[in-house]
């Protein structure tokens, strides 16, 4: 079934680019109803209009109250036909408010292996800790920061020389990959939530894809 999607950013964007592109290959089965931002100069909203995508800026500082402000996200985004939500490097928690309106169907990406390094510098702190080996984890989302049930996760090695910037770049290549993978099975209705976990269903025709690259999550598919 197509993914009625609408994709909240804060910034460059670069995933929600990653999700147009895949989209646009045929291998997401999806429309992006609605590129929703919360700061005027988030670089995705240009992203959208490049692609003849709705682009909506709604600034947090303008809601006195959490809880207006995801209302007012909510509307919007019904109103543009998507039920189904991306954030994608969107730098706002979203509260009951906004999680009741879409349930089982908010993804968030986040650039670390959760439950390690969550918050809005888990690159930095990664690289910071010295760990041998990050990634990315794509997850339902819940009331809690980066907390949610774990739909996929891919793993990059991390060395001594690296700072956050070197190993988000190593992370972000493969976010590019993972987002729009999840995103495919969201669309496919493949995901269950049992608990914390989230159990994957068969592919509905063709097996696994095996991918070259051992590091890649085994899981990722034909295409992504
Ligand atoms: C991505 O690395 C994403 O994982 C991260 O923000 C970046 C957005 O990049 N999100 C978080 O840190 C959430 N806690 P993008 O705007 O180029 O997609």
């Amino acid at each position: 079934m197509t993914l009625d999607l609408a994709v909240l950013v804060s910034g460059s964007g670069s995933n929600l680019q990653s999700i147009i592109d895949r989209v646009e290959a045929g291998v997401l089965d999806a429309r992006i109803r609605l590129v929703l931002a919360n700061r005027p100069g988030a670089y995705g909203l240009e992203r959208a209009k490049k692609h003849g995508i709705p682009a909506v800026c709604l600034e947090h500082g303008d809601f006195p109250v959490r809880e207006e402000f995801d209302a007012e996200m909510v509307r919007r985004i019904r109103e543009h036909g998507a039920d189904a939500v991306a954030l994608a490097g969107f730098m706002r928690m979203v509260t009951p408010v906004f999680l009741g309106a879409f349930p089982g169907r908010v993804l968030n990406i986040h650039p670390a292996l959760l439950p390690a390094f969550p918050g809005v510098h888990g690159q930095r702190d990664a690289a910071d800790y010295g760990v041998r080996f990050s990634g990315c984890t794509v997850h339902f989302v819940d009331e809690k920061m980066d907390h949610g049930p774990v739909i996929i996760q891919a793993v990059v090695p991390a060395y001594a020389e690296d700072d956050g910037d070197s190993l988000g770049e190593r992370i972000l290549a493969l976010e590019h990959r993972v987002y729009p993978q999840a995103l495919q099975w969201l669309a496919q209705g493949r995901l269950e939530i049992r608990g914390r976990k989230v159990v994957l269903a068969p592919a509905p025709s063709a097996g696994v894809a095996t991918v070259g690259d051992g590091m890649v999550n085994p899981s990722l598919e034909s295409g992504f």
